[in-house]
């Protein structure tokens, strides 16, 4: 049984068919349903627009019958645990979990606690988010044909970001050079382990980026002030317009939704022609694809 729960361990050939097997299906050059007759299970610990809408296109574009499973009105609500919901869920037959959850390793847990569903990791507490990562390389790579020698920076809430930690491996997997950018309570010291300069000036950081990759600041895993003030925020770690405009004129601007408009990055810049962050939305259907009928 396939599962998809980490980019850390995938090797880069893998990642590179995946990616141009996406590319074939973005291109419309894929008639194939290989999931007819199958279902996915959609199961949403947490809330998502991206992710479990574009699960939920793929799935159905491959011909699967597309079960959304959600806290709200389940027997979750009552108490009942995660593995008894997987084990219970799974019990019905679908051929694919796609499971996001607040708990990191969630998913390697899902997909030990069953024996006939594959498991995708649709983002597990601050552990990773591989299919994102994988549609950011996605986009990257379209626009650049190799991201090998790239510079980009990752800036803003790294400590409760698993898009950052995914796309550290990914992004460095396929030979891009990452760095990470934000105030000390954000980007902690401890991510040096993850192999990648951490720069505490956004200036600096983006001094000849060809990406920069905003993060959402996720306030509702923050239990403490962890920066004095949102506008403080914004005038030393915000993607502004006058940052925007000293970026090198190729550059282009990431985010995975949702924005906040102000906070990580300033409205004009997320609209921007330099932005690519609904061409990352569109691509996840794409990627999504790719990853579903390689679970086959
Ligand atoms: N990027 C991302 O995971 O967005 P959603 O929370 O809307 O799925």
């Amino acid at each position: 049984m396939k599962h998809l729960l980490a980019i850390e361990g995938l090797d880069r050939p893998f990642v590179e068919r995946l990616l141009d097997r996406a590319r074939e299906f973005r291109e419309g050059r894929v008639r194939e349903r290989p999931l007819a007759g199958q279902v996915v299970a959609n199961l949403f610990f947490e809330p998502s627009t991206r992710t479990r809408t574009s699960f939920e296109l793929a799935a159905a574009f491959l011909g699967a019958h597309v079960l959304n499973w959600t806290v709200a009105g389940s027997s979750a609500s009552k108490g009942e645990s995660l593995l008894d919901t997987v084990r219970n869920l799974a019990a019905m037959g679908p051929r694919v979990l796609v499971l996001r959850h607040g708990g990191s390793g969630a998913a390697a847990l899902a997909a030990a606690a069953q024996k006939t569903c594959s498991v995708v990791n649709a983002g597990d507490g601050q552990h990773e988010h591989p299919s994102q990562a994988l549609l950011d390389a996605f986009t990257l790579r379209e626009r650049w044909g190799s991201l090998d020698g790239r510079k980009v920076t990752i800036v803003g809430d790294v400590l409760h970001s698993r898009v950052a930690r995914s796309n550290v491996h990914c992004l460095r997997l396929l030979g891009a050079k990452v760095q990470l950018c934000g105030p000390a309570t954000l980007v902690p010291d401890e991510l040096a382990a993850l192999g990648v300069p951490l720069l505490r000036d956004l200036d600096r950081a983006l001094d000849g980026a060809d990406a920069v990759m905003l993060l959402r600041l996720q306030r509702e895993r923050m239990a403490e002030a962890l920066f004095p003030t949102e506008a403080e925020y914004h005038a030393r770690w915000g993607l502004t317009a006058g940052r925007a405009a000293q970026l090198p004129r190729h550059a282009l601007v990431l985010h995975p939704g949702p924005v906040n408009r102000g906070l990580e990055i300033a409205p004009e810049v997320a609209d921007g022609s330099a932005s690519v962050i609904l061409e990352q939305v569109e691509n996840g259907v794409a990627v999504r694809k790719a990853i579903l009928e390689w679970l086959q």
